[in-house]
């Protein structure tokens, strides 16, 4: 039995049924469905457009199904056109006429944009609590390894700092997330019933009621806007996408870290595959695989802001497909975080190298000219003395550090013997790094 069949004359191609069906996708809105319903039930009691006893009765069959799905003895399958068509049948079969009842100031759209935000709304505190779990490994690795290392610009060696400078950078993005996901979850938390499909009801209903009773802030303003918008879950999804360019620079850094060239760290076989053919590899996946999903987020992304671009007011079945996406989306960066903070909490850092990596590539090139303004130089000159200082030390296959203080007075007759400590590089951490902000 179709919601809708009063006024047709002929049934749906089966062709047509299938295509139409967004159950297999939809499904995992049903306990949103249901809860959506019970407050939209216990509101028609208490505006007196249903008896105590059919809210009951409506209430009491609707918890049953609940628990039904939950605990697998009813399983969201059958030819029906979406979750809704499928609870309310299942609705119907359990009590009857009164069944009917419940779809009384009600429509599939204003259901359907119920649902999707309830369902938005307590995924994403999901996601922070996750970006939270990583914050937490980044800034434990970080506080066990206030180690040197190499600073890269352009890839190349370029300052000194530490190895928990460095993955405290992610930690202040993965912050800015979280607050973009709480604002977010700010904007979005207002309450779609009652727009009906998309003009509200001529019944007199208490919008209020539901709006508080589901947890939102407030009821929707305006009733077309209410159920014809999905900007909610773009501002999610765009939140989403940043997140996952955030996790693919840091999957890049790991990639490379793990490389024979950098040999930075090595990742824990745990999170790292082999090959079928080469014995000695060992691949860091997980890492590749994050940076790779990076750009499926992104196409999901730009998927629902196509099929959004263009739809004139208010609901068109456009809409529908914006839940693989959204869902997808939300799998995805979910499962990203946790992998990657799985990943940092058990790699090993290989501090020997990344120190060797400090020794060359002129890290205190920056400082020595520093060293030079304090002596009254120029920073201009002072750039220019040290590059020479940079060419005498690559002829003679030397560290800066390593010139005696004759060499020096050779190239500039201002450097005396303090610029040893001046230009030392734990000395230079301990200038330059010095406050690391940790909540
Ligand atoms: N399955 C639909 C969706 O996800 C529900 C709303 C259907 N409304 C309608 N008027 N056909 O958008």
């Amino acid at each position: 039995m179709k919601l809708w069949g009063g006024r047709f004359r002929k049934e749906e191609n089966q062709l047509m049924e299938d295509f139409n069906s967004s159950l297999h996708v939809d499904k995992r809105l049903y306990s949103e469905d249901i809860n959506g319903s019970i407050a939209h039930v216990n509101m028609l009691v208490k505006c007196g457009l249903l008896t105590k006893e059919e809210g009951e009765s409506i209430k009491m069959s609707l918890l049953s199904i609940l628990e039904d799905i939950d605990n697998r003895t009813l399983a969201i399958e059958g030819n029906y056109e979406d979750i809704h068509s499928f609870i309310e049948a299942k609705l119907t079969e359990r009590i009857g006429e009164t069944a009917k009842k419940l779809h009384t100031a009600r429509s599939r759209n204003d259901q359907v944009a119920l649902d999707i935000r309830l369902y938005a709304k307590n995924k994403a505190l999901q996601v922070i609590g996750f970006i939270e779990g990583l914050q937490n490994t980044l800034k434990e690795k970080a506080e066990a390894n206030n180690v040197i290392m190499p600073g890269y610009t352009h890839l190349q060696r370029a300052q000194v700092v530490t190895l928990k400078h460095h993955l405290m950078a992610y930690y202040q993005m993965l912050d800015r997330d979280r607050k973009r996901i709480l604002n977010a979850i700010e904007i979005l938390d207002e309450c779609p019933l009652g727009c009906g499909a998309l003009a509200g009801t001529t019944h007199t209903i208490d919008r209020k009621m539901t709006a508080e009773e589901l947890g939102f802030s407030r009821p929707v303003s305006n009733f077309l806007d209410g159920v014809s918008d999905r900007d909610y879950l773009l501002e999610l999804m765009s939140s989403f996408s940043i997140i996952m360019m955030h996790l693919s620079r840091l999957s890049e850094e790991l990639v490379l870290w793990s490389s024979q060239e950098f040999k930075f760290i090595s990742i824990d076989d745990a999170y790292s595959t082999g090959s079928s053919i080469m014995p000695q590899k060992k691949n860091p996946d997980a890492a590749e695989l994050i940076r790779g999903k990076t750009g499926r987020v992104y196409g999901s992304l730009t998927s629902l802001l196509t099929t959004m671009k263009g739809l004139p007011l208010a609901y068109n079945k456009d809409m529908q497909e914006d839940k693989e996406p959204f869902f997808d989306t939300l799998d995805t960066v979910l499962s990203c975080l946790e992998i990657m903070s799985n990943m940092i909490s058990t790699m090993k850092v290989n501090t020997k190298n990344m120190k060797k990596a400090v020794k060359s590539g002129f890290l205190n090139a920056t400082e020595v000219a520093d060293y030079l303004v304090s002596k009254g130089t120029a920073f201009r000159d002072a750039h220019s003395i040290v590059g020479s200082i940079v060419i005498y030390c690559e002829d003679h296959n030397k560290g800066i550090e390593e010139l005696s203080l004759d060499e020096f007075k050779s190239i500039h007759p201002l450097i005396e013997e303090d610029l040893f400590e001046f230009i030392d590089y734990q000395n230079i951490l301990n200038k330059g790094i010095k406050v690391e902000i940790l909540k």
